[in-house]
């Protein structure tokens, strides 16, 4: 047997495939399209782990995607694959269309059409996870209960607004087809290999490299933080316990101001790594023009993946910062790694 990733070469997706291989002898399928996000240099440290299987490709390839399907033979996919950044789905929503979107059709039917030809016990063991995010529910008041399952989707920017078109066809696979799906709405994570476009990555590398650490609008946005390795605890606890055709919130219970978070990173990086003219870190920070449709709040409730499948987090906020900045201080080769292609070639050369 085998378990299939999509973007597996992605900040979650990678960090999930390190730690799934480091407890798990089965054949894990990494299929991931390599677009700006995806970097290959992630997974370095299972270069020689021959149960890790990279294929350059596409989830909208349905052709590709079913004959991996029946060579190796899955009884779990976990679809990460998507375009994540909210400011590039406000350049350019299309690609977050095509891939959120028509790319998650594209794998629930041909998940399908595999799945319809297995055997009763295969058929009956098989899970199709989708890992959406808390983005789909909108903005909270200073006031609102944190989102629990039940609340009802308002995304706000076009890629909340395909998180959530992707989170109904899967929803809508179970009532039709009683296909085997599981969703998770997860908060914003941070961790190490995230691309440095997001807050916590960039705002690290920018203060590192003497740059402007820009804060959209007032600063006053909450988000609730989560570190990546107890998100995939989160998604193993749902792989493994999950109900079919439940929805799971998954979060922190981390909720900071965007500028306590910066603030905070510069307060860490100023004892670990203070600046050479012994001034702040602070000093670098710039506010700037707004995001458009700026979700003022996002928080979640994750009662029932506690209850129900004994999932706790193991970092506070505290040690899950000290560790990730740690590690952008320790890797700034991969921030630059980021930042240059130099890996196609190597994808050639090594992979499938
Ligand atoms: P990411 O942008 O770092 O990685 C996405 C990966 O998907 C990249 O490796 C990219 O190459 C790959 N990809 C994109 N389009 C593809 C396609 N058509 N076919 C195959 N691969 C493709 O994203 P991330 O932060 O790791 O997020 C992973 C998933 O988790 C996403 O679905 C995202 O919506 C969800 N999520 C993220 C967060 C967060 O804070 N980062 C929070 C909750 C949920
Ligand atoms: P981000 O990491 O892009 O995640 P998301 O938009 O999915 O929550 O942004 C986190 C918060 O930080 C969000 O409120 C926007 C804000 N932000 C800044 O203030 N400055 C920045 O440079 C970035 C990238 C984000």
């Amino acid at each position: 047997m085998a378990i299939f990733v999509t973007g597996g070469a992605g900040f979650i997706g990678s960090n999930f495939v390190i730690n799934w291989l480091s407890e798990s002898d089965e054949i894990l399928v990494n299929i991931d399209k390599l677009t700006y996000a995806g970097n290959l240099s992630n997974l370095d440290t299972l270069r020689n782990n021959n149960k890790h299987i990279f294929v350059h490709g596409d989830i909208c390839n349905d052709e590709l995607i079913i004959k991996l399907l029946y060579k190796y033979k899955p009884r779990v996919i976990i679809n990460f694959a998507a375009e994540s950044h909210v400011d590039r789905s406000i350049h350019g929503p299309k690609d977050f269309i095509q891939t959120n979107i028509f790319g998650t059709f594209q794998l629930l039917e041909s998940a399908r059409n595999y799945w319809n030809k297995l055997n009763f016990n295969d058929k009956n063991e098989f899970r199709f996870v989708h890992i959406s995010t808390d983005e789909v529910y909108g903005s909270l008041k200073p006031n609102e209960e944190p989102f629990n399952e039940l609340n009802r989707y308002q995304p706000n920017s076009p890629y909340s607004a395909s998180k959530a078109s992707a989170d109904l066809l899967v929803r809508s696979y179970f009532h039709t087809y009683n296909f085997p799906v599981l969703t998770t709405n997860c908060s914003n994570n941070y961790g190490p290999y995230q691309f440095p476009e997001k807050l916590i990555p960039l705002v690290i590398n920018n203060a590192l490299n003497g740059k402007n650490l820009p804060i959209y609008g007032d600063g006053s946005q909450i988000r609730d933080w989560l570190y990546v390795d107890d998100h995939c605890a989160a998604i193993k606890k749902v792989i493994e316990f999950g109900k079919l055709g439940e929805v799971y919130n998954v979060g922190g219970d981390n909720e900071k101001t965007n500028l306590e978070v910066v603030v905070y990173i510069c307060k860490i990086l100023d004892k670990l790594s203070p600046r050479l003219d012994g001034h702040l870190y602070e000093d670098q920070i710039s506010f700037i023009r707004d995001r458009p449709g700026h979700d003022q709040r996002y928080a979640i409730n994750a009662s029932k993946i506690k209850n129900d499948l004994r999932w706790k987090s193991s970092e506070t906020f505290a040690t899950g910062m000290k560790k990730t900045v740690q590690w952008y201080i320790n890797n700034l080769d991969w921030v630059e790694s980021t930042s240059n292609k130099e890996h196609l070639d190597w994808i050639d050369t090594n992979y499938d």
